[in-house]
Order: structure tokens, then C-alpha cells, then sequence
């Protein structure tokens, strides 16, 4: 990944800060990333535990910068494009937007039209470097900026890309609510197992070893889930039984109308905001 590239993080609350962690563990000097929050406390919590430039100026911020992150709420999108709309016209940076229902086209009207955007998915175990992020990019981004696009986030995990800005909202329920349904599934299984006697530590420890071995497992294995699962599936064992009641119970089908549940709402938000422009 090129090190020499001025990055500013504007709006750098929970998401962006894993990335800028990332970047930081992988060896980015501090002095070339900029971060802004509105609150002078978060920025100086920012400078004091990460070392980067962090201050309430969004302009002077991109000002400085040859990549822009935008990291705020769906919500807070088009006000935040009023303060940097003039400095990101004159310096045509890339910019790199996680906002969910936000598209490159309302926001490259918001910013004055004819920018380099990519839209990024990434999701919470960027945290602890397990991300996995969806990205996309406008027919403006040139290589060298998909490239440095794509290091920013395998810094906190896996990234692919979508050639269809549409399927960023699929990205979005998958990986990025995705973790959601896997904490839902795991609480499910300790309440059950407490239920059925087992003491709540014990029942919350085997439940989460059990997400973590059977995710690595999948990813390090040569066989498909569908395989794997057919493999702890004895014929006239316990797991088939249990598998069995969930397909009469039509678990995938509770999946998939939940994602596109989520996918509808990411359509809708996107409506919303743009009727606001
Ligand atoms: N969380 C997820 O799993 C996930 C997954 C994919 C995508 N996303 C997207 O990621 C984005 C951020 O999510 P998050 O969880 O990181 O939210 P967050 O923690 O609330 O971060 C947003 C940050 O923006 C700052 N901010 C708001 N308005 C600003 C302004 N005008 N100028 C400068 N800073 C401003 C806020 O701080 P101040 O209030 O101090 O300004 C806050 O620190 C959202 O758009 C969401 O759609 C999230």
C-alpha cells in the first residue's frame, strides 16, 4: 500500500476508527492521517490514544487531503458536504463514502458533481480486524485509487468489489447487518441451552467458541457449508433432528425475507434522502 497519501477521516466515530486503526497497525505513518468529529473531546481522545491529526475543521481537514473517508450518519451526510464542497472541487480528491443509502450520484451532486467515489460496506469486526467490506467505484475512480481503496480496508479484514452500485445495499444486509444475525442466532442458542440446565457462563462460552470454530473451520476447509454440515449431520442422529424441525420451520426463508427487509429499508432511506436535497 502506498504510505505517502494524505488521508482524512471526516465524521471518525466508531467505523472509522477501526480503519484508522488498521491503517496505524499497518505501519501508516500517523502524520498523514486527518480525523474531525464535532466533539472536542473525541478528537482529543483521537490524538492522545492514536497519535493522528484530529480537530473540529472539517475544511482544513480535506484541505489536507489526497483521499477523503466520509464516516458520519446517513443523515448527517449532506450537511457535512456543505462545509467541504469548495476545497473538494478545487483538490479532487477520491472519496470513500460507508454511508448506507447514500449513492455516489447524490453525493457527487452534493459536492459540486464530477468526483472519484467509492462506496464502502464495511462491518463492526473491522474492529478487531475481521472486517468484511463490499466496495464500489463511480466510473471516475482510476486504478491506482481502487487500489489504495481496497488496502484502506484490508487493513481491518477482506474486501471484494461489486460492479453494480445497486448490490451495495445486498453487501449491506449480508455482511454489513450480518453480524447482528449471528449475535441474534448465538443469544438464541445460550437462552435455549440455559433453558434446558445449562449454567449461563458456560452455555455463552461453548455457544461463541462454537460461531468462531465453525466460521474458521468453513474458511479453512476445502469443502463447501452445505458439505460441512452434511458431515456433522449423522443419518438418525441428533443434528438431523434439529436441523429438521428448523426446515419445517422454514429457517432459510426467515433469512432471506429478513435481508430483504433490510435491503428494502436501505432503498427507502435512500429515497428519503434524496427527496431532502
Ligand atoms: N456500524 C456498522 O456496522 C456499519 C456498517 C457499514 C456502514 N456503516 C455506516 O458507517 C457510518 C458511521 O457509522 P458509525 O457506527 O461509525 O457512527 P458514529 O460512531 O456515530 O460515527 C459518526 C461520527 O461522525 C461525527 N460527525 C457527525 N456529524 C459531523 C460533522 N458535521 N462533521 C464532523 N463530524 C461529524 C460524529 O461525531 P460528533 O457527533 O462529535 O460530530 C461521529 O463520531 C454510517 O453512515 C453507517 O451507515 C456502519
Amino acid at each position: 500500500m502506498k504510505k505517502n497519501v494524505n488521508i482524512a477521516f471526516i465524521g471518525c466515530g466508531n467505523l472509522s476508527t477501526s480503519l484508522v486503526r488498521g491503517l496505524l497497525a499497518s505501519g501508516y505513518p500517523k502524520e498523514k492521517i486527518w480525523v474531525t468529529n464535532r466533539s472536542f473531546d473525541k478528537n482529543q481522545s483521537l490524538l492522545d490514544t492514536l497519535g493522528v491529526n484530529a480537530s473540529e475543521d472539517n475544511y482544513e481537514a480535506a484541505k489536507q487531503a489526497d483521499v477523503i473517508v466520509l464516516g458520519v450518519k446517513p443523515q448527517q451526510m449532506q450537511s457535512l458536504t456543505k462545509d467541504i464542497a469548495s476545497i473538494i472541487q478545487e483538490k479532487q480528491p477520491l472519496i470513500i463514502s460507508v454511508a448506507i443509502g447514500i449513492s455516489t450520484e447524490m453525493l457527487s451532486n452534493w459536492l459540486g458533481g464530477d468526483l472519484a467515489i467509492v462506496r464502502s460496506m464495511p462491518n463492526t469486526p473491522a474492529l478487531v480486524s475481521a472486517g468484511a467490506s463490499g466496495l464500489y467505484a463511480n466510473a471516475r475512480v482510476v486504478e491506482s485509487q481502487k487500489e489504495f481503496a481496497e488496502s484502506l480496508h484490508r487493513a481491518v479484514g477482506l474486501a471484494i468489489w461489486v460492479n453494480q452500485e445497486s448490490l451495495i445495499d445486498v453487501v449491506a444486509a449480508l455482511s454489513g447487518s450480518g453480524p447482528a444475525y449471528f449475535f441474534y442466532m448465538i443469544e438464541a442458542m445460550q437462552q435455549a441451552a440455559v433453558k434446558l440446565g445449562l449454567p449461563e457462563k458456560e452455555a455463552s462460552v461453548l455457544a461463541l467458541q462454537t460461531a468462531l470454530g465453525a466460521s474458521k473451520l468453513a474458511i479453512e476447509s476445502e469443502d463447501d457449508v452445505e458439505t460441512l454440515r452434511r458431515k456433522v449431520t449423522s443419518p438418525k442422529g441428533t443434528t438431523e433432528q434439529a436441523i429438521k424441525v428448523f426446515d419445517e420451520r422454514q429457517f432459510p426463508g426467515i433469512i432471506e425475507a429478513g435481508m430483504r427487509a433490510a435491503i428494502a429499508r436501505a432503498q427507502e432511506l435512500t429515497t428519503l434522502l434524496a427527496k431532502e436535497e
